[in-house]
């Protein structure tokens, strides 16, 4: 009888914990320096918010990122859950407040490229949420590069949207090694370059394309991190994957990797507290 109750005490624990969990995020911050910035800036990067909502329409989402003063917000996809409408509004609601804070980038993440199929179950739904989406200003970006301007600097910006197949549950689908500069040729490489690019179980070859700094999203962290190994399980269902979460520094290129503010499917985050991204970019000296 008591290892029965201890069970199911040690279970309402561990539920009320998650919920309690799954309610915060915190602000992570990060620092490049490179000689291609002529003035500092601070970005933030939001990924994987899930349709979740900090608060009234967001509002705590909002006040943390208007606080950190922003030149840009990226967003390197999967602002809704694909079989869920419900969620297309809260990230339409999202990006009502976010477009009033800084100019915003938004990225295709995976449930973003599935409702792109004109077969696809809500696809109408999706093609309704991407042009309201549109007409709040919203710079939505495909697989392009465009240069832009955060404070003084004029940086490139370049978004990759991988096809599905690049998704496969259980394994890595390989990526060739010219795949990107056929996909998106390298523009301006003098100046500084920004990749948004959904997936990070390819971080070297966003690194190998010439990204000085890559914004991914996509595995919630792992949901469970252990400490001193990591991420337990991707998104893909692959085992302690190697480009899980936080600063991979790859030949001098920097590859960031965020935890993502929502989750679906496993509403799970142990000792993997969701994040907003605070991001200076700084001159060299
Ligand atoms: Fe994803």
């Amino acid at each position: 009888m008591i290892i029965l109750v201890t069970i199911l005490l040690a279970i309402l624990i561990y539920f009320l914990w998650q919920k309690w969990e799954l309610s915060r995020f915190e602000v992570n911050r990060y620092q490049i320096r490179s000689p291609k910035i002529k003035e500092p800036v601070t970005v933030a990067v939001i990924a994987d918010l899930h349709g979740f909502s900090y608060g009234k329409k967001n509002e705590r989402l909002l006040r943390e990122t208007a606080d950190m003063n922003p030149q840009a917000i990226f967003i390197p996809g999967d602002m809704l859950v694909s079989k869920y409408p419900d969620t297309y509004d809260t990230a339409y609601e999202a990006f009502e407040g976010l477009i009033k804070i800084a100019p915003v980038y938004y990225s295709y993440g995976n449930h973003e490229s599935r409702l792109r199929d004109p077969e696809r179950k809500h696809h109408l739904k999706f093609q309704q949420y991407l042009e309201k989406v549109l007409a709040l200003g919203v710079t939505v970006l495909e697989t392009e590069s465009r240069s832009i301007c955060l404070g003084s600097n004029e940086v490139v910006l370049s978004a990759l949207e991988l096809e599905l197949d690049y998704y496969e549950k259980g394994m890595i689908v390989p990526m060739e090694e010219s795949y990107m500069k056929e996909k998106l040729p390298l523009m301006k490489p003098e100046l500084f370059q920004i990749l948004l690019a959904h997936n990070p179980a390819y971080a070297p070859r966003y690194a190998a394309w010439g990204a000085d700094a890559t914004f991914c999203g996509h595995n919630h962290g792992g949901l469970v991190r252990i400490p001193g190994i990591g991420s337990l399980i991707s998104p893909q269902l692959t085992f302690f994957p190697t480009y899980d979460a936080g600063e991979f520094k790859i030949g001098g290129h920097h590859v960031i990797i965020s935890r993502g503010l929502g989750t679906h499917t496993f509403h799970v985050r142990v000792f993997n507290r969701a994040e907003l991204l605070a991001v200076e970019f700084l001159p060299e000296s």
